[in-house]
């Protein structure tokens, strides 16, 4: 006779202890879950359990080996703050973050939409919302000029009016201005608002590739696995249209040394282009930004 599996019962009816074996464990486990209400809860959580036990099983994971792998995440708790966002970090060099966002765009990637990429720990909120043609960069910020010409399509071409348009970048020196005291609040960083045929353009300096932030646990972590650190130049984009996806992207320089070797694994297909360079040392970037149509969404913003 199968045996009763004592978590499946409601609170206090139990009359079997649970099994002493990673099989009968792993089914008490389940068990416990079958009385989530959320359906996608329950499903993400049965997933998750199931991996869990497997992967612990797999590699006989030892209790000093738990102990480690609970206070790296309670390091990567203490390292988030206001000024950098440790968590975030840590989906992106796993390669998860990028993953989920192929995994939202499928539908548009084979409709011919922009690839996403990571929204990555910098995007700020409040980000000053400036006119097309706007130069985002303060006087005193070194670098190659840059203009951007954008267009905000639906995925059949159609333009975007009025989508709002957020783009953050390094600076020539390989930081953020939240990260880098020499440079001005809000430098390098703005909103758009296309106009009626889609269209959005500002001009900045051409930004460099930089190390993600090896101060804290992923550092450690990328130290243990001996990876580079570098991320290729890029700009990054967020686009919020009513009626459509939001599409958090990024566009990389195609000429950065390290646009092959992203840290984070956000330099995918097309996303890599050529900064076209002009006479008069003007680089420019023409760029088509296509979103699938369905329900906006803001994102969780990581800094104020
Ligand atoms: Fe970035």
């Amino acid at each position: 006779m199968k045996a009763e599996n004592p978590n499946s019962l409601p609170i206090g009816q139990s009359r079997e202890p649970i099994p002493a074996t990673p099989e009968g464990l792993l089914a008490a486990v389940l068990a416990s879950n079958q009385h989530t209400t959320d359906p996608r809860l329950k499903q993400i959580l049965e997933s998750l359990l199931r991996h869990l036990h497997a992967f612990a099983d797999e590699v006989q994971l030892s209790y000093g080996e738990l102990e480690q792998g609970i206070d790296f995440l309670v390091q990567v708790g203490k390292a988030t703050g206001p000024e950098k966002h440790e968590g975030i970090l840590l989906a992106d060099i796993l390669g998860i973050a990028t993953l989920v966002g192929l995994i939202d765009a499928k539908k548009a990637l084979a409709a011919g939409g922009t690839e996403p990429a990571l929204i990555g720990p910098f995007w700020r909120a409040h980000q000053p919302l400036r006119p097309n043609g706007s130069l985002i960069a303060s006087p005193k910020t070194p670098g190659d000029k840059l203009l951007v010409n954008g267009r905000v399509l639906s995925l059949d071409g159609a333009p975007i009016a009025n989508a709002r348009v957020e783009t953050w970048q390094a600076s020539p020196g390989g930081l953020y201005e939240n990260q880098d005291p020499s440079q001005e609040d809000m430098n390098l960083r703005a909103r758009f608002q296309t106009d009626e045929d889609g269209y959005f353009s500002f001009r900045s300096v051409r930004p460099s590739g930089y190390a993600v932030p090896v101060d804290g646990p992923c550092g450690k972590l990328l130290a243990l696995q001996k990876r580079d650190i570098m991320r290729p130049a890029h700009l990054h984009f967020i686009v919020l249209a009513e009626g459509y996806k939001t599409l958090a992207t990024q566009i990389f320089d195609a000429d950065d040394p390290n646009a092959y070797r992203d840290v984070v694994f956000g330099a995918v297909g097309s996303l890599l282009r050529s900064f076209e360079a002009q006479e008069d040392g003007t680089y420019v970037l023409d760029l088509e930004l296509r979103l699938e149509p369905g329900t906006m969404r803001m994102p969780l913003c990581p800094l104020p």
